[in-house]
C-alpha cells in the first residue's frame, strides 16, 4: 500500500567517539557499541525501524500519523579519520541525516568533514548534541525527553548547557549554517535543529526522533518517491554460510530486486554476475523473512548462487538485459585509490573502506605501500614477497583478515613477517616496531 513511497535512509555522521552508535543503540534497543572491537565502528551498519516502533520511541500520539512512510532505515558510519570513503558513501546514500557532536568537545575534524559531505550531497539533517549528562551540575536522571529534563535540573546546569549550545551555534555559523536549539526554532525551513541528547542516559532521543520525523515530512513532499527500475545497492557485509551459500547484507537504495534476478557485484577479480537465490528482510525480533521481491530503500540479505569473493562496501546492481552498463558502473565505483611505491609493505584488508583506512594511516606515518588488496593472506602473498629484497617488502599487514593455512605453512620457510589484527592503531604500532627492529 505504501509502494509509492520508500523508506527514507537516515545516515548518522560525526567525529569518532561522539556517540553515533550509542544513539542508534538507544533507538534500536541493543548495545552494539560495547561489542565493537576497539570501540570503533569499522563498517557501515544498517537497521530498520518500522513506524509503529518509531512513534513509540518518539512518544508521539496523534498528529504525527500523517507521515505515510513504511519506516526509516538507519545507517551508522565510522567516525575515525581514515574512514572518509565510508562516510562519503553513507552521506551519498542518505535522504536525511543526524550529525552527532559531543557537546563538551564541540567541533572536531570529522565533524567538519561530515558537514562538508552533507553540504556536498545537499542532505537535510538535524544535529544531536550528545553527552549532555557530562555537563557540570547534572542531576542524575534517565529515560526522559529533553523538555522534561530541563525541569529536573538546577539553573546552573541549564546555564552551562546553554553556554555550550551557544558555542555550537557560533561554530555552525562559521560554516555558513544557521542552527538553534530545536524548541526555539520558529521557521524550520531556515534553521537547522539542534537536539541536546544523552545516549548514555537515554535523554532527548524522543525529541530527536520527532525532529527527524518533521524533516522526513518536509522532505517527503518531493524526494522520497519510490524510483522503480534497476535495483541498486551497496554491499555492507559478506558472509559465506555453508548451508545457504553466499549472503550479502546490502542497502538497496534504488529500484527493486527479485528472486531469480541476475546481480552484478564487485569481486577481487573484477565485476561478476550471479543469480539471486533468495532475499531476506528482518522480521520481528531477530527473525528473517523471505521475500520474492523487495523495494528500496531496504536493508536486505541477498543469497547468491555462486560463492564469489564479493568486496564489502562495493556496489551491487541488478541486471535487466545488458551486463555492460552494470559492469561499467561497478568498475567506476570499486576503484582502489591508494598510491603505491616500488618498495613498500603489503596490505590486505577485508573491505575497500578498511583497506583505504589502514593505507591512509600508513601513509601518514610515511610507510610506503607496495601492494594493497582485498582478501585473506594467501600462500601467493607470501611467495610474492619472498623474492623481494628491501626491508619494507618483507612485511605483510592484514587488517580484519585471516592468514590461510597454506600461507602459514609457506611463511615458516620464508623470512616474511606477517602482522594481523582488527584495530588499526595497534597494527600500525606493531608494523612500526617491526620496521624499527629491522633497521637496528
Ligand atoms: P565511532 O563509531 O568510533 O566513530 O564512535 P561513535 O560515534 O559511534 O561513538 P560510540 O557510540 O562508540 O561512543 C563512544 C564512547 O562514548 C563510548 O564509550 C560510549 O559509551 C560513550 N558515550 C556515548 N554517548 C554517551 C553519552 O551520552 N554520555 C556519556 N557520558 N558517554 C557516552
Ligand atoms: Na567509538
Ligand atoms: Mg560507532
Amino acid at each position: 500500500m505504501y509502494k509509492s513511497l520508500r523508506q527514507p535512509i537516515v545516515c548518522v555522521l560525526g567525529h569518532v567517539d561522539h556517540g553515533k552508535t550509542s544513539i542508534l543503540d538507544v533507538i534500536r534497543g541493543t548495545s552494539v557499541a560495547k561489542k565493537e572491537v576497539g570501540g570503533i565502528t569499522q563498517k557501515i551498519g544498517a537497521f530498520e525501524v518500522d513506524m509503529e516502533s518509531f512513534y513509540r520511541a518518539s512518544r508521539t500520539e496523534i498528529g504525527m500519523n500523517k507521515l505515510k512512510i513504511p519506516g526509516l532505515l538507519f545507517i551508522d558510519t565510522p567516525g575515525h579519520v581514515a574512514f572518509s570513503n565510508m562516510r562519503a558513501r553513507g552521506g551519498a546514500l542518505a535522504d536525511i541525516a543526524i550529525l552527532v557532536v559531543d557537546i563538551n568537545e564541540g567541533f572536531k575534524p570529522q565533524t567538519v568533514e561530515s558537514i562538508e559531505i552533507l553540504k556536498r550531497f545537499k542532505t537535510p539533517f538535524i544535529v544531536a548534541a550528545n553527552k549532555i549528562d557530562l555537563i557540570p551540575f547534572f542531576t542524575n536522571i534517565k529515560n526522559i525527553s529533553f523538555r522534561d529534563l530541563q525541569k529536573t535540573q538546577r539553573n546552573e546546569y541549564n546555564e552551562e548547557l546553554d553556554k555550550r549550545l551557544y558555542n555550537l551555534v557560533n561554530k555552525f555559523y562559521e560554516f555558513g549554517l544557521s542552527t538553534d536549539r530545536y524548541d526555539r526554532i520558529t521557521d524550520f525551513s531556515k534553521t537547522i535543529a539542534i537536539v541536546p541528547v544523552s545516549a548514555k542516559m537515554a535523554i532527548g532521543i524522543s525529541d530527536a526522533l520527532l525532529m527527524l520525523a518533521g524533516l522526513a515530512q518536509r522532505f517527503l513532499e518531493r524526494n522520497i518517491e519510490y524510483v522503480g527500475g534497476l535495483g541498486k545497492g551497496t554491499v555492507i557485509e559478506v558472509k559465506k554460510e555453508e548451508s545457504l551459500g553466499l549472503t550479502l547484507d546490502t542497502v538497496l537504495y534504488q529500484g527493486s530486486l527479485k528472486k531469480g534476478d541476475r546481480l552484478a557485484v564487485s569481486t577481487r577479480n573484477g565485476p561478476a554476475v550471479s543469480k539471486v537465490k533468495a532475499i531476506f528482510v528482518s522480521g520481528k525480533g531477530k527473525k528473517l523473512l523471505e521475500k520474492s521481491e523487495v523495494f528500496s530503500a531496504q536493508g536486505i540479505r541477498v543469497v547468491l548462487a555462486d560463492k564469489l569473493e564479493v568486496i564489502p562496501g562495493s556496489p551491487a546492481i541488478a541486471i535487466v538485459n545488458d551486463t555492460r552498463e552494470a559492469f561499467d558502473e561497478i568498475m567506476k565505483e570499486s576503484q582502489i585509490n591508494i598510491p603505491l611505491s616500488l618498495n613498500g609493505v603489503t596490505v590486505k584488508a577485508e573491505a575497500l573502506g578498511s583497506l583505504e583506512a589502514i593505507s591512509y594511516e600508513l601513509s601518514k606515518k610515511d610507510i610506503p605501500i607496495r601492494s594493497a588488496s582485498i582478501g585473506d593472506i594467501t600462500r601467493r602473498d607470501i611467495t610474492d614477497v619472498s623474492t623481494l629484497n628491501d626491508i619494507l617488502s618483507k612485511i605483510i599487514i592484514g587488517f580484519n583478515v585471516e592468514m590461510l593455512p597454506e600461507a602459514r605453512e609457506a611463511a615458516l620457510t620464508s623470512d616474511t613477517a606477517v602482522e594481523t589484527g582488527s584495530v588499526i592503531y595497534s597494527l600500525i604500532e606493531a608494523t612500526e616496531k617491526w620496521i624499527q627492529g629491522k633497521k637496528e
